[in-house]
């Protein structure tokens, strides 16, 4: 099974593909993740993308297609994969259809997941991440279990994502508006769109999710 989760910055799309991904068996390919890591590498590449990302912009079509073309082709994705952040043009809707045909796949759910702006707001700002092994968490939805320690891995430092910062969380918003929406028409007109309830808890939102691509 491929599947995409798409949906305004904050929505929930990388809360619901690690869920979906251990549940279902697929790989969570998340191209915000991708980009983040070559901008920690340092490189003058990452430089360019770092700075890019900060501002709540775009990466250019071609590297990120470039990016999910080599992943997709990845022996770990031949059990299914959820596209996170990918499409977020329509040329990169496009070029998807193409790998995946060229590769004798196709996508079997497209879920576009609904949450208030205002709700988005909230959880951008709150939002809050483990410095080693980057597991998310929020300030008021989604706390460690023990104050201070990541549940996953046991560390200790925690970071804000520099995109989540107020102005640059209007930039995202906006590039979602004019860049990102008009895939939405795009999957309509195939058939394959269907939508969740993103305002509810983490849980009635994968019971929504799993309605649509089954349970396991
Ligand atoms: P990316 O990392 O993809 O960011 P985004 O789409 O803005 O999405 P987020 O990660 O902010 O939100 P999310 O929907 O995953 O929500 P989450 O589950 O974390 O992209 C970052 C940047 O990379 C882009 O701006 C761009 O520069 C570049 N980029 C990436 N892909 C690109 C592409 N294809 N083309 C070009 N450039 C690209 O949840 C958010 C918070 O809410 C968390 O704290 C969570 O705990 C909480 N939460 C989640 N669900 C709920 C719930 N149901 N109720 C209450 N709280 C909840």
């Amino acid at each position: 099974m491929n599947l995409i989760l798409l949906g305004p910055p904050g929505a929930g799309k990388g809360t619901q593909a690690k869920r979906i991904e251990r549940s279902h068996g697929l790989v969570q390919l998340a191209t915000g993740d991708i980009l983040r890591a070559a901008a920690a590498s340092g490189s003058e590449f990452g430089r360019r993308v770092k700075a890019i990302m900060d501002s709540g912009a775009l990466v250019s079509d071609d590297i990120v297609i470039a990016a999910i073309k080599e992943r997709i082709a990845s022996p770990e994705a031949k059990g299914g994969v959820i596209l996170d952040g990918f499409p977020r043009t329509v040329p990169q809707a496009e070029a998807l259809d193409a790998m995946l045909a060229a590769r004798g796949l196709r996508l079997d759910h497209v879920i576009l997941m609904e949450v208030d702006e205002a709700a988005l707001v909230a959880r951008l700002v709150g939002r809050f991440s483990c410095k080693a092994c980057g597991a998310s968490y929020h300030e008021a939805n989604h706390r460690p279990k023990v104050e201070g320690v990541c549940d996953l891995c046991g560390a200790t430092e925690f970071v804000h994502r520099p995109d989540d910062r107020a102005d640059a969380v209007r930039t995202r918003f906006e590039v979602y508006r004019r860049q990102t929406a008009p895939i939405l028409p795009y999957y309509r007109d195939k058939g394959i769109l269907r939508t969740v309830d993103g305002m509810g808890d983490m849980d009635a939102v994968t019971r929504q999710i799993e309605a649509i691509i089954g349970v396991r």
